[in-house]
């Protein structure tokens, strides 16, 4: 049988595309490029340049090979970016899936593996947070992942044969130990993308998006998951629904929380670099602070995560910034480029 990997050519899905090969899985990529790069797949995989809801393109993948299970990683995930244009992701992050959905019920495809967020949580006042926290979402981003899984719900309730894992990923970061992949943004937002990227002379420094948040230095406090980790529970989660296990939303992240300013403190330790961080004013749909419980995924999925350790997360994220760095921009329009990061 052969895996289908939407956004496969982004910064988690070009994990789960190694992981998959160390495993010895077929796969196939379906990829806009819309914030991907087509060198972030490795040689030998098929890879299909097209939108996730582009319907011919499926019905050529799924004729083509013999697809028994969907990992969606594309979509758009800048929280910020959807308080500002909020249809934007109630298009590529619900609608798409929907008619992505659509295609794999008609062919009968009995596994799908959804990219959720903790951003469904909102502000859960849990600490850490459970599954069963009640969802309040503070950003479109947030919600419409939410809808996503909503929909994901009511289809597998419909249709006894598809079951689906819907991961609700805390803050990902890091890269793969062995540096095949890592987050190769052509705009970063995130936190630890950022500051590596301060520390490597990309930038001058890093803002700290708020001071005064109920939290015990002001800063939010955020739970980071390296990515390898997180790849290996979408795994896990693929073995589950195999072997007949029923669908499952679980939370991915460590149940530690770092602060802002601690993660800054991190990366200068770890590389050594004393760069700027200045406290600027709140972002908006911040959360203050969202830890994961993540029991579920490690009973019912055997997750076992091995990369639990912030330096770590943060050494490697560096290793592959210095690298990014000293190789510079793979194509021209990756250096022209202003378009949001990748998934
Ligand atoms: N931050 C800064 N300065 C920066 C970048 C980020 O202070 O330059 C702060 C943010 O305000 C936030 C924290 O660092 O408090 C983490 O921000 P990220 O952008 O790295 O990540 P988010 O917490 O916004 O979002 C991520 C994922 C979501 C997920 C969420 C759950 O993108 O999908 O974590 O915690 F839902």
């Amino acid at each position: 049988m052969t895996v289908l990997v939407t956004g496969g050519a982004g910064y988690i899905g070009s994990h789960m595309v190694w992981k998959l090969l160390d495993r010895n899985e077929q796969v196939v990529v379906i990829d806009d490029l819309s914030t991907g790069h087509a060198w972030a797949v490795p040689d030998g995989v098929a890879f299909v340049h097209a939108d996730v809801a582009d319907k011919s393109a499926l019905d050529r993948i799924f004729s083509e090979h013999q697809i028994d299970a969907v990992f969606h990683f594309a979509g758009a995930i800048i929280v910020p970016e959807s308080v500002e244009f909020p249809l934007k992701y109630y298009r590529e992050n619900a609608s798409k899936t929907g008619a992505l959905i659509d295609h794999a019920i008609e062919r009968r495809i009995a596994h799908f593996i959804y990219s959720s967020s903790a951003a469904v949580y909102g502000a859960p006042g849990m600490d850490p947070v459970t599954e069963a926290a009640p969802c309040a979402p503070e950003s479109p981003y947030g919600t419409s992942k939410l809808v996503t899984e909503w929909m994901l719900r009511d289809v597998a309730a419909a249709n006894p044969a598809f079951r689906y894992a819907a991961l609700r990923y805390f803050n990902v970061a890091g890269a793969d130990p062995d540096m095949r992949s890592g987050q190769s943004s052509r705009v970063s937002t995130h936190l630890i993308k950022i500051a590596a990227e301060a520390a490597v002379g990309k930038r001058d420094g890093v803002s700290i998006f708020g001071d005064d948040f109920p939290t015990p230095d002001g800063t939010c406090v955020r739970d980071y998951i390296h990515v390898s980790d997180l790849v290996e529970a979408h795994y896990q989660a693929l073995v589950h629904l195999r072997a007949g296990g029923p669908s499952i939303i679980a939370n991915c992240g460590y149940g530690s929380g770092y602060s802002v300013r601690q993660v800054i403190e991190a990366v200068k330790a770890v590389s050594g670099v004393d760069f700027e961080a200045i406290i600027g004013p709140r972002r908006p749909g911040d959360a203050a602070m969202i830890v994961a419980d993540s029991t579920l995924a490690r009973t019912v999925l055997n997750w076992s995560p091995q990369l639990d350790d912030l330096e770590t997360i943060i050494r490697h994220a560096l290793e592959w910034e210095r690298r990014l760095a000293e190789q510079g921009p793979k194509t021209p329009s990756d250096q022209d480029s202003q378009v949001c990061p990748e998934n």
